[in-house]
């Protein structure tokens, strides 16, 4: 008996050390869109994508996840701390200098110990570099193909969450402390998932898939239908993820930051006028997303990557 509720004391302490250990590491640094919002885009890209592009992603996925590349899109978060992958970490996000509300490659593509390209903009060409080796057949060993897939697929989601592309001083409005409606939040995270989950709440009855749905329906043919064209445009990937950096931070000057303090309480006003920035910024992640691996796997010798 005494034995027993040793062991048990135990394993309730190894629990709540375990539970620690989790909290840490789910609120340490800047983090990309939410699961919710990582998963959307995925689901996303995936229905757009042509045949080859579609038979080499079936190919890379591990057999568990039975073809469905959102299962696998938010493992980047989930490994960034492990000392295997620690090196991903600030692949995540990129910092610009405070108020300048712009993106310059050289000046901001970099790790705090300033080794250049690791950031999202540098990691999104080095994974979709990677990936352009996959079709030769004679993928370079040096490099895991399946990890490549799901590094693109999280960073193209992230690239596209215009906190990622945030001040320095403030992490992206990590630090930014403030409440969202009633409870205590951040900056970085309303945008991360305090609105797509009040808007999944308010509107679609708490169901990703029907909210997801209307993200597509709004580009198939409804409101965003003529900008698509213009969201794929892409010469080569460099020129590419400096234009979408570049969209994240200009729209997190003009609306995520603006009018935004410190111990705010931001409610209707900043949810309503919000939401389809955020609609549109999920939207867009997605069908680059199906851009790139369609031009990376597929048929045509448009190639995206020799000009870097
Ligand atoms: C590119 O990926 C390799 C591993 O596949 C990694 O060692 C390197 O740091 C990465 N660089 C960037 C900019 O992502
Ligand atoms: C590639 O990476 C995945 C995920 O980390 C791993 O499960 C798999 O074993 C790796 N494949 C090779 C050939 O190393
Ligand atoms: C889709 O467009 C309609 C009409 O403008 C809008 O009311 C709705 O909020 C949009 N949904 C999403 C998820 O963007």
């Amino acid at each position: 008996m005494g034995f027993c509720r040793g062991l048990l004391r135990m394993s309730f302490l190894g629990f709540v050390w375990f539970l620690g250990f989790v909290l840490i590491l789910d609120s340490g640094g800047v983090q990309g869109w939410s699961k919710e919002g990582h998963i959307m885009t995925c689901q996303i890209a995936q229905e757009l994508l042509e045949p080859e592009a579609a038979h080499a992603v079936k190919m890379l996925l591990p057999e568990n996840v039975n073809g469905d590349l959102s299962a696998l899109c938010v493992w980047p978060d989930q490994i960034r701390h492990w000392y295997k992958y620690r090196w991903t970490s600030s692949l995540h996000f990129i910092d610009t200098p405070d108020e300048a509300c712009n993106f310059d490659y050289d000046r901001d593509c970099h790790d705090p110990h300033g080794v250049k390209d690791m950031c999202v903009a540098g990691a999104i060409q080095n994974f979709t570099s990677q990936l352009s080796h996959y079709r030769e057949g004679t993928s370079d060993r040096r490099y895991n193909m399946t990890e490549a897939l799901l590094f693109l697929s999280h960073f193209m989601g992230d690239i596209h969450q215009p906190l990622h592309v945030g001040f320095t001083s403030d992490e992206g409005g990590n630090t930014i402390q403030l409440r969202w409606f009633r409870h205590k939040s951040n900056l970085h995270h309303v945008w991360d998932r305090e609105i797509i989950l009040t808007a999944a709440t308010d509107y679609y009855g708490k169901d990703m898939d029907l909210l997801e749905q209307d993200i597509e329906g709004n580009f198939t043919d409804g409101i965003w239908h003529d900008d698509v064209a213009s969201w794929k445009e892409c010469g080569n990937i460099f020129t590419c993820v400096n234009k979408w950096a570049a969209e994240s931070i200009t729209i997190a000057c003009k609306w995520g930051y603006k009018g935004v303090e410190s111990g705010m309480t931001l409610n209707d006003d900043y949810f309503n006028s919000r939401l389809p920035i955020v609609m549109k910024r999920i939207a867009q992640g997605g069908v680059r997303l199906a851009m790139v691996l369609n031009r990376v796997f597929g048929a045509s010798d448009e190639d995206m990557v020799s000009a870097t």
